[in-house]
């Protein structure tokens, strides 16, 4: 589902700039085992966060390669947009869920940008600090204006996921999130395929 493309680490490394720009962004999450109204089971905690543009997307940021390592850039941009939750955090390449080349935008004029996402899973706590600690992030405020929970949930009248899916999502942030519930199951097939034609069909 919405995979094709996708790039191994190893494989969008060979994109060296000064063409192409790298991306470390990531999905973080927990399981739960919270109800919605004492009744729907939530599952799972997912993040994402609100962009100083308006948009939708994943914490993270670009990798410069004074950095070091993608995974050295993206935990620098974790702790300036999480704050000190994300301090304890460690992430490698093992993380690495795939990288899309050539996404339209462009950060700056000739460039090309390739977006690699890193999926996480965390102990709740560790979730639940990173929550906590968000409002003291260096860019709270600045380019994050805050963290939010993906409704995982389809209720009988359309509203959760689909509601979720049709809001504006940064680059391909759509399609990493589509991509990653798909595959680590978080949303079961059936219900992520009813959640994607009903967000389809609903007005915006
Ligand atoms: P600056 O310090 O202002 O450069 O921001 P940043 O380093 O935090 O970069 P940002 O997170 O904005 O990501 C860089 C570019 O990647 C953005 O201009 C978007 O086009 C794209 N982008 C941002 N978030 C996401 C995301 O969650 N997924 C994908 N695929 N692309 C993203
Ligand atoms: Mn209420
Ligand atoms: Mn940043
Ligand atoms: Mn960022
Ligand atoms: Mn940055
Ligand atoms: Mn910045």
């Amino acid at each position: 589902m919405g995979d094709r493309g996708l790039l191994s680490r190893a494989e969008a490394l060979r994109l060296e700039p000064p063409t192409w720009c790298h991306a470390c962004h990531a999905l973080l999450y927990a399981p739960c085992s919270g109800r919605l109204f004492g009744r729907v089971p939530l599952r799972f905690v997912l993040l994402m966060q609100l962009r100083f543009d308006g948009r939708l997307g994943f914490p993270g940021g670009i990798v410069d390669l004074r950095d070091g390592s993608l995974e050295a850039g993206l935990l620098r941009e974790l702790r300036e947009e999480l704050g000190p939750g994300a301090t304890g955090l460690e992430v490698g390449p093992e993380e690495h869920a795939g990288a899309r080349p050539g996404s339209s935008h462009e950060p700056r004029p000739g460039q090309r940008l390739v977006a690699h996402l890193y999926v996480k899973q965390l102990q709740p706590e560790q979730l639940r600090d990173i929550e906590e600690g968000a409002a003291r992030a260096p860019e709270h405020g600045l380019e994050v204006l805050g963290l939010v929970r993906v409704p995982l949930h389809t209720l009988r009248d359309g509203s959760g996921l689909p509601e979720f899916l049709q809001q504006r999502f940064v680059g391909s942030a759509r399609d990493q999130l589509l991509d990653a519930l798909h595959r680590l199951n978080l949303v079961p097939g059936h219900e992520l395929e009813r959640a994607l034609s009903l967000a389809r069909r609903s007005p915006n």
